[in-house]
């Protein structure tokens, strides 16, 4: 059976007495609530991932960044590293978000360099891929998602792939509320397991968790998360409620 993850990213939210009080309400509801083959992760600001490892050392949440830096260390200001991340006790780390692409100009190949780097310092990459309207309106969304993986992942031997998960985020859907269908979720995820087992095969290719993400909330995440290539999702807005993210980390 395949892994199930639920990733809460924050993005740039909360305050630091915000961020605590939701720790807490998700913690307390988590404990009880949540099913044990499915893993929640919480990715806060970074300022905040200290404060969220301590709550995850009860075992119910993990932790994962929202970047990293794709430098070992040294002279790069306001950056923050693999190693750091590592040292802190962070699981996971976001990558390539639609976000970072289009404000901080991120391409494949930066997007490469840090798996790279969270690979060595044995932290799971999320890494994101996903269309734009325009390319999915020019029915080109299957060949842009296919460049996206194949230049961000491909050089990776089958063994480092095989710690990867990718999250399919049509860019369209990031916090617009036009979520995409089931349908076309499910399509796209089973074209890019295809395309995976294209490269490393098919056991690897069977084993790569896939989550969704773009305006995924309480409602349809049932509906998202029961077709066979969804594994999961990249929550964004709906993260920070703590019962909207609870009632998607008990969606499957
Ligand atoms: P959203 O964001 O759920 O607010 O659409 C998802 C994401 O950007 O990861």
């Amino acid at each position: 059976m395949r892994r199930k993850l639920v990733a809460g990213n924050w993005k740039m939210n909360k305050s630091f007495a915000e961020a605590e009080d939701l720790l807490n309400e998700l913690y307390d509801a988590l404990e009880s609530k949540t099913s044990s083959n499915v893993d929640v992760v919480v990715c806060p600001p970074s300022i905040y991932l200290e404060m969220a490892v301590d709550f995850s050392e009860t075992g119910i949440i993990s932790v994962g960044a929202q970047d990293v830096s794709k430098y070992e260390n040294g002279a790069y200001t306001g950056e923050i590293s693999a190693q750091m991340l590592n040292s802190m006790q962070v699981e996971y780390c976001i990558v390539g978000h639609s976000e970072r692409r289009k404000y901080h100009n991120e391409t494949d190949a930066d997007i490469a360099q840090k798996t790279n780097i969270l690979l060595k310092h044995e932290i799971t990459p999320i890494v994101c891929c996903g269309e734009v309207l325009d390319e999915r309106e020019s029915n080109n969304h299957f060949n842009v998602v296919k460049k996206q993986i194949s230049d961000s992942l491909f050089h990776l031997d089958p063994l480092d792939f095989a710690k990867v998960i990718i999250a399919y985020e049509p860019v369209w859907a990031i916090g617009t509320g036009h979520t995409a269908t089931p349908e076309q979720a499910q399509e796209m995820h089973a074209f890019i397991r295809q395309t995976v087992e294209e490269k490393y095969g098919k056991e690897i290719a069977k084993k790569l968790p896939i989550l969704y993400g773009g305006s995924c909330n309480a409602k349809n995440a049932h509906d998202l998360f029961t077709q066979p290539d969804v594994d999961g999702g990249l929550i964004g807005g709906a993260s920070l409620v703590a019962q909207d993210f609870v009632t998607i980390a008990n969606a499957f």
